[in-house]
């Protein structure tokens, strides 16, 4: 009697087992369908591509085969999108949002030009951020706050404009902080002293102006402070002892300065 009760539920049990794999399955095929269409949508954004590389994306292989896209083993989702140096120009897809298990965006020394889109902020896996040497222009998005992972974001050598983000001030993760050799202006905000992670920031060569805000000396693991030209914020530069693990670099020659701010 007491198991004529029970059957029925060990038969939906059963049909459960059965169909969860299956359901799976489906909606794996469709979140990876998705990867697909937005480097699809990002390939079409590149309007030159003298080496060939996206050659490879087309549909003979599944995508993460594709030069320079590394998939997660199990879920065949894309995590690193790597086209460094590819002498590719072009501007970046806002679909770029949907790769939504992306952990590391390798585009540095290109020609991507345009806006670095708002969308990016969806991606909240996101750890790393090369975009520098390229020819973006437009104001640093917001959005990218929402990255909420990301440790290290490389936007030198771009025509960024407009001021660093007031929203950047959740970025708890961050160690560095890329922005040099842009158009920035609106002073070195005080909040980035908010930021404990932060280990390096170079502002160099943007129209910042304005004071390095004391709150500075409150970065404990600030190893690097390059903002060599905000010539008024190193004339009132604050004394070195509210700085107690902070070497100051300043750099005189922007060829000197490449080293550390090659990437
Ligand atoms: C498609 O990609 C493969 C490599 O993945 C390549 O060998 C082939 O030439 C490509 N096809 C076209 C039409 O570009
Ligand atoms: C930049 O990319 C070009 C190819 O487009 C390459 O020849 C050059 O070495 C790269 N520069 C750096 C610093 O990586
Ligand atoms: C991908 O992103 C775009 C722009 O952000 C959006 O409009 C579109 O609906 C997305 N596509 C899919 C398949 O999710
Ligand atoms: C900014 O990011 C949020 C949260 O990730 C997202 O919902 C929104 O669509 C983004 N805004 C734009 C303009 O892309």
């Amino acid at each position: 009697m007491c198991r004529s009760t029970y059957s029925p539920y060990i038969i939906l049990l059963c049909i459960t087992l059965i169909q969860v794999p299956n359901f799976a399955t489906s909606l794996s095929n469709a979140f990876q369908e998705r990867d697909r269409v937005a480097l699809q949508a990002f390939k079409l954004m590149i309007t030159q591509d003298p080496e060939g590389v996206l050659n490879s994306w087309n549909d003979s292989r599944h995508f993460c085969d594709w030069e320079g896209i590394t998939c997660s083993p199990r879920h065949r989702r894309v995590t690193v999108l790597d086209l460094q140096s590819k002498g590719l120009i072009g501007s970046l897809s806002p679909q770029i949002g949907n790769l939504s298990f992306l952990r590391e965006i390798h585009l540095s020394n290109n020609t991507i030009q345009g806006k670095i889109p708002g969308e990016i902020g969806r991606l909240f896996r996101l750890e790393a951020v090369y975009l520098s040497h390229n020819s973006l222009v437009g104001e640093i998005p917001g959005n990218l706050s929402y990255c909420s992972r990301l440790i290290g974001l490389y936007l030198g050598y771009n025509k960024l404009e407009g001021s660093i983000p007031s929203e950047f001030v959740s970025l708890y993760n961050l160690k560095e902080l890329a922005i040099h050799v842009n158009n920035l202006t609106g002073g070195i905000p005080h909040f980035l002293g908010n930021i404990t992670s932060l280990e390096a920031i170079s502002l160099a060569y943007n129209s910042l102006g304005g004071n390095i805000p004391s709150s500075l000396g409150q970065l404990k693991e600030l190893s690097l402070l390059d903002s060599v030209e905000t010539t008024s914020a190193v004339q009132s530069l604050p004394p070195f002892t509210i700085f107690p693990c902070l070497l100051i670099f300043l750099f005189l020659r922007i060829n000197f300065m490449e080293v550390f701010l090659q990437v």
